[in-house]
């Protein structure tokens, strides 16, 4: 207050002076004397939001109580309410209350506890009932409220992956339904994406493609924590591959046939050879 008076009085009239003097050792006061309610205390969630949970794991969250010290609150309280619908209903998960701010949950899964100025809470098996939203909300002494709020939703997997032709652009587009966090990801034969064959996105969801002629099979993968699912785009055979193919089978060939030839010589010579032996066996009888 002196310096605000210090920066000011220099230049300023003396009726100007008597206002500030007024407002700083009259009015002052009083903002001093206001219950620090609403004014000081602040609460924040520190989870990323939207919270996303795998069912099954647990659920934490986890909150920040600033500006306040734990004698001046009276109670904290966390709630849950679903993100949409009709009948949208707020329950009561959790409260901590007392002189130590003991805590309870309302259900056996639920658990909370208030350390410091940090109060956390933890759902064990969450389930799909459990997505919605959370509100945490901090009563002082004097009975005023401070509350946050915090989205959880469900962590699902990658659902119907799709890849389709944008021919006019040469390009290939990967398109997933509603999975959580969805990685994508892109193959050509069953290899990596080589420069001559392509360049895909910084999203990953499309695929330039520089190959000329269009051929063979692109296929997109898509995955997220709960696993991967893909999906292929079938383009002409490709050139090189046909050609490797035929020159296989004309080896193949070839060297069949020329196994058979010389089979069949081996037979022949064979066969002479028995003949030979027979008709001299037969002539020494005879003699
Ligand atoms: C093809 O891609 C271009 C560029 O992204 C886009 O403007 C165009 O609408 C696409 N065409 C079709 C048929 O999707």
């Amino acid at each position: 207050m002196d310096k605000f008076l210090f920066l000011y009085s220099p230049s300023t009239s003396a009726g100007v002076m008597d206002l500030q003097y007024f407002l700083c050792w009259r009015i002052a006061p009083l903002f001093l004397l206001m219950p620090c309610g609403l004014h000081c205390m602040s609460v924040h969630i520190l989870n990323e939001e939207p919270v996303y949970v795998i069912p099954g794991s647990s659920l934490d969250l986890k909150a920040q109580i600033k500006r306040g010290h734990l004698e001046d609150i009276s109670t904290i309280t966390w709630e849950h309410e679903p993100e949409t619908g009709f009948n949208i209903e707020r329950v009561t998960l959790a409260t901590c209350s007392g002189r130590s701010l003991k805590c309870a949950g309302t259900r056996p899964n639920v658990r909370v506890s208030t350390e410091q100025q940090e109060t956390t809470l933890q759902i064990n098996g969450y389930t799909t009932a459990d997505s919605g939203v959370y509100s945490l909300t901090v009563t002082d002494r004097q009975g005023a409220n401070t509350s946050t709020q915090c989205i959880v939703r469900e962590y699902e997997a990658v659902h119907h992956v799709s890849v389709s032709i944008n021919v006019s652009h040469s390009l290939l587009v990967c398109t997933e339904a509603w999975g959580t966090d969805p990685r994508f990801s892109w193959r050509h034969e069953s290899a990596d994406i080589t420069k001559a064959v392509g360049k895909v996105s910084n999203n990953g969801t499309i695929l330039i493609i520089t190959i000329s002629p269009l051929c063979g099979h692109f296929t997109c993968i898509v995955s997220n924590k709960l696993g991967h699912s893909s999906a292929t785009y079938t383009a002409a055979p490709c050139e090189t591959e046909n050609r490797s193919a035929t020159a296989a089978v004309v080896c193949l060939l070839l060297l069949l046939s020329l196994g058979g030839v010389l089979a069949f010589l081996l037979w022949r010579r064979y066969r002479h050879n028995n003949r030979g032996e027979r008709l001299h066996e037969h002539l020494d009888d005879t003699i």
